[in-house]
């Protein structure tokens, strides 16, 4: 099989959320705190109707029948999540009720973890298979879903929630160059979720910075590395022409890009301009660990990137703005937001991902883009996903009931016998939620 890579996707993110603004207020942060500090507009969150499975639920039966997809085609299903529901029992196999009424129970596949990255993956797991000899030539589908909450405190504004599907197979318009990968994996203590009756991570929040850019440039030095190799060309940013970012919060992807920029300017300063060579200059020398810490330094970087980032990163950033740290779903919103900004113009280009999840693992890999065929074309991505749809379809709480909502969550996370409100007003029709947790944790759902 040729071109493997993304077939069709489909979003979803809870209708229900809550403006940055109005929370910055709330919380008594100083103005701007949230909005342009961490960079972010709104926030969606999951009301107590809603959990990750019922978001997978959702966004895999709408992606079937938009596409007229025979659920018998699929040959294998992941998911990737960091929300813990059941310690053995995956998330998976609750989706597998879409898959009763066609008879179809031949599919491989269950759930990868580890924070955010675990939806990068289950789609190497897919794109791998499809590439192997295993492969029969049914699809591959990836579940990307989760519901990011955390403790009151300055973590909880990068909160966010939603459910991504990506159906996988050849010939596809957004294929993987799948030769140019770089990983970078270590053991580190950034985020991590050690109290399993509590649904909230502990977070080193200045840590998972520093990892997130150390990662970042470790990847990006080997993708560098084996593109060279395979090219026979150095890599520089002028060979992509997009860069898609996991975002917690989308300050962390304009230091990312900026930091991008200065691993280009060390690797060879002809790659970047000359006004940039002039303003990075004094910084060429800096210790690995100066450069993470040199707020100088960073805001150089942004400086000097700002133009190149508005025409390669800021497409890519308008449902992680809207909707927050969407955790195993984030980088796919962001891939999701460049599709619905960019459509067919995309054709011919390259686009660079890069994948972060705390603990820690990190991958950059690029997609080529082509016109694709039949319903699997880019323009019927974007027709079919209905970003804009979808955000203006959207219930704005005040801070007050988000909190409390929060606190009900506290309340039900891990709990057993209980009946939810069942009240669906705010969600489209065909969503699915959740109706009650029975005495033997058994949850149920219907659909709206
Ligand atoms: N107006 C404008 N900007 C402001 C204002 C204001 N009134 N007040 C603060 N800021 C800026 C700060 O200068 C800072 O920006 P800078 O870094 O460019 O200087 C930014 O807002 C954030 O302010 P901090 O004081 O650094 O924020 P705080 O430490 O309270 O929290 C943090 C930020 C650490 C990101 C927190 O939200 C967190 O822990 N989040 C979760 C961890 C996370 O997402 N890590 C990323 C990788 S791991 C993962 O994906 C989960």
């Amino acid at each position: 099989p040729k071109n493997v890579g993304i077939l069709a996707m489909d979003i979803y993110f809870p209708p229900t959320c809550v403006k940055q603004e109005a929370l910055e207020a709330h919380d008594g942060a100083s103005k701007g705190k949230y909005t342009i500090g961490l960079g972010q507009d709104c926030l969606a969150f999951c009301t107590e109707v809603e959990d990750v499975i019922s978001m997978s639920l959702t966004a895999v039966s709408s992606l079937l029948k938009k596409y007229k997809i025979d659920p018998k085609q699929i040959g294998r299903m992941e998911v990737g999540s960091e929300t813990v529901i059941d310690k053995s029992k995956s998330i998976k196999t609750f989706l597998m009720q879409l898959f009763e009424e066609s008879g179809n129970t031949d599919i491989e596949g269950v759930d990868s973890t580890n924070a955010c990255y675990g939806g990068t993956a289950a789609l190497f797991n897919c794109v791998n298979w499809v590439e192997s000899s295993s492969w029969d030539g049914r699809y591959g589908l990836v579940i990307c879903a989760d519901s990011a909450v955390y403790a009151e405190g300055p973590a909880r504004p990068t909160g966010g929630a939603a459910a991504i599907a990506i159906l996988v197979g050849p010939d596809a318009p957004i294929a993987f160059e799948s030769k140019f990968r770089g990983s970078h994996m270590a053991h580190a203590y950034d985020f991590y979720k050690p109290n399993l009756a509590s649904e909230y991570p502990v977070v080193d929040g200045k840590l998972s910075q520093n990892c997130y850019l150390m990662a970042l440039d470790s990847c990006y030095k080997v993708f560098c590395e084996k593109f060279e190799k395979l090219e026979g060309k150095p890599f520089s940013m002028a060979e992509a022409d997009y860069f898609v970012f996991h975002s917690p919060y989308n300050k962390l992807v304009q230091k990312s890009f900026g930091r991008l920029y200065y691993d280009d300017f060390l690797r060879n300063p002809s790659f970047v301009d000359e006004a940039a060579r002039t303003s990075l200059e004094p910084y060429k020398s800096l210790s690995g660990d100066e450069s993470y810490n040199s707020r100088d330094l960073e805001k150089a970087n942004q400086q000097a990137s700002k133009k190149i980032y508005d025409t390669k990163v800021q497409p890519s950033t308008l449902i992680p703005k809207e909707v927050g740290n969407m955790y195993t779903a984030s980088l796919y919103a962001a891939f999701a937001s460049l599709l619905h900004n960019e459509n067919s113009s995309l054709i011919g280009k390259r686009v660079v991902m890069f994948s972060y999840g705390s603990g820690l693992t990190a991958t950059m890999f690029s997609f080529k883009i082509q016109e694709g065929q039949g319903p699997f074309t880019l323009s019927n991505i974007v027709t079919l996903m209905d970003v804009a749809g979808k955000l203006k379809q959207r219930v704005e709480f005040p801070p007050e009931k988000f909190v409390e909502t929060m606190k009900l969550m506290e309340h039900r996370y891990g709990a057993k016998d209980y009946v939810t409100s069942g009240d669906c007003s705010n969600l489209p029709a065909g969503t699915f939620y959740l109706t009650k947790v029975d005495s033997m944790y058994r949850r149920f759902y219907a659909r709206k």
